[in-house]
């Protein structure tokens, strides 16, 4: 049985399009039942649209009114994709911090990836944080979602070399090409069954 994905975003997708791409090349055993988002110019929701899958954008500013938006929110979020039945989640650049509420409904099937070789430069703008700090190297990393924010078990990371002349933008493209690689494949480990944790170490079984 394919995995059944749902994909968080806030932007512009390009993850999103890559596990789309990995599912419809064969090389990612999984389907996305849908996306969700909480901006609602999010350029990722378009293109998941002019691919047939269903998308929602869910409102933050409707939960302001809760006692506690955030875990409103984020309630409304599970239960969006408990309805299409996910079994497993994939934060792709979704600028929220989750909630232990949301995180729960889905134990142990929660990823997040992040453009630097976690533990260094979590949080944001961790691109320019590797440059600021004149690291010779970064990269990104596929984890688990745990509480704290990017501190999960960490699945699979990839190195990206810096050059000297490196900005931001010409940095952040070489890690993103990375990403588009890596998500889908730690996806596919997850779809084959083949991760476990120990504390925090995460072993892929052969
Ligand atoms: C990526 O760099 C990802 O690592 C970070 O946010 C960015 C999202 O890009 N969490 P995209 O929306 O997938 O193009």
């Amino acid at each position: 049985m394919a995995l059944a994905l749902g994909v968080l975003i806030s932007g512009r997708g390009s993850n999103l399009v890559a596990i789309l791409d990995a599912i419809q090349g064969g090389t990612l055993d999984a389907s996305v039942k849908v996306v969700v988002s909480n901006k609602a110019t999010a350029k990722g929701l378009d293109l998941a649209k002019a691919r047939g899958i269903q998308t929602v954008f869910l409102d933050p500013k409707a939960f302001a009114q809760e006692i506690n938006p955030r875990e409103a929110y984020d309630v409304a979020v599970g239960e969006i994709l408990q309805e299409h039945g996910v079994e497993c989640v994939a934060l792709a650049g979704y600028m929220r911090i989750v909630t232990p509420v949301l995180i729960r409904m889905f134990p142990s099937k929660m990823l997040n990836i992040h453009p630097s070789l976690l533990p260094a430069f979590p949080g944001l703008d961790a691109q320019k944080q590797a440059l600021e700090w004149g690291a010779k190297v970064s990269g990104c990393s596929v984890h688990f979602v745990t509480e704290g924010v990017d501190e999960g078990p960490i699945i699979c990371q990839k190195s990206v070399e810096i050059k000297e002349e490196d900005t931001v933008e010409t940095l952040s493209a070489r890690i993103l090409e990375q990403e588009h690689h890596l998500y889908p494949q730690a996806l596919q480990f997850m779809a084959q069954g083949r991760l476990q944790v120990e504390g925090r170490t995460v072993r892929i079984l052969p």
